[in-house]
């Protein structure tokens, strides 16, 4: 097993990305707490995964939430003593807006979501991957996060602003034995779209122009599969870079 005995914080493990990835943890032995907001959806993914292996704990939180990362830290530590990857996989879309029509209120929450809720984890998980001498984070990124037609302003931002954090970080703790990289996914087939409500639709089909060239949908568990790979030893010169996994969407 890949991951044996190591302990997991994953967030955003209630569907799509985050549930394969906690399942495929959790046949590879980790120890996994796994966060969401719905406590009922974390507690069927804890049911499945106890077929495997691993150890799956759920944890109700909201990453945009000071004091519920706290927490997850918290009892992290108080289940396990110590926290060796962090997967920051929470992420929520933007409704297509672009700069003439952003507001503050989609802004303020994309950017909670997608970007604040990983720095302040990161910060948590820190205090005590530093004493530890080692440590592991995975940001999911975005191919939006490399190029600027791929979404909406605040997502597009987010997620960019998500690799610049993976690279400051990689290199500024890699002298302590910690290692932070991001995987940017194409399109993956979730539910992330279905939560959309009120696209704006001027927005969304100019971006929809080059799908007729999109050569595939992914499913979740190829992302988890680069999960692993990156929470695994068999990475372990790879640090403060980004996997892209997008079938070629990127390589026109
Ligand atoms: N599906 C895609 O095409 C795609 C492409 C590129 C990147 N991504 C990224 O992959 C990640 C996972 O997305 P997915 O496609 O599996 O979608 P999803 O909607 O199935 O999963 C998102 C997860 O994040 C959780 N979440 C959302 N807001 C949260 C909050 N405030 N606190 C805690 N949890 C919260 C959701 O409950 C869910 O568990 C996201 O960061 C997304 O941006 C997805």
């Amino acid at each position: 097993m890949r991951l044996s005995e190591k302990v997991v914080i994953l967030t955003g493990a209630s569907s799509g990305i985050g549930e394969a990835t906690a399942l495929r943890f959790a046949e590879e032995g980790a120890k996994l707490v796994i966060v969401a907001r719905s406590g009922d959806k974390l507690e069927k993914i804890a049911e499945k995964a106890s077929a495997f292996p691993g150890e799956v704990h759920p944890i109700v939180g909201d990453v945009s939430k000071k004091e519920d990362i706290e927490n997850v830290v918290n009892k992290t530590i108080e289940l396990f003593g110590r926290i060796d990857i962090l997967i920051n996989n929470a992420g929520i879309l933007d409704n297509y807006l672009s700069a003439d029509n952003m507001t503050d209120e989609v802004w303020n929450k994309v950017l909670d979501v997608n970007l604040t809720g990983p720095m302040r984890l990161t910060r948590e998980v820190l205090k005590y991957m530093e004493k530890q001498k080692h440590g592991n984070i995975i940001n999911t990124s975005s191919v939006g996060g490399l190029y600027g037609g791929r979404g909406g302003l605040a997502y597009v931002a987010s997620k960019h602003a998500l690799i610049g954090m993976t690279k400051h970080i990689g290199f500024m703790f890699q002298d302590k034995g910690i290692r932070c990289n991001a995987i940017a996914p194409g399109s993956i087939g979730t539910e992330i779209g279905l939560k959309v409500t009120n696209p704006n639709m001027s927005v969304l089909n100019k971006l929809m122009k080059h799908f007729e060239l999109f050569p595939q949908t992914g499913e979740p568990n190829e992302i988890a599969n680069i999960m692993l790979f990156l929470a695994s030893e068999e990475s372990s010169f790879i640090n403060g870079t980004t996997i892209v996994a997008d079938g070629g969407w990127t390589a026109f």
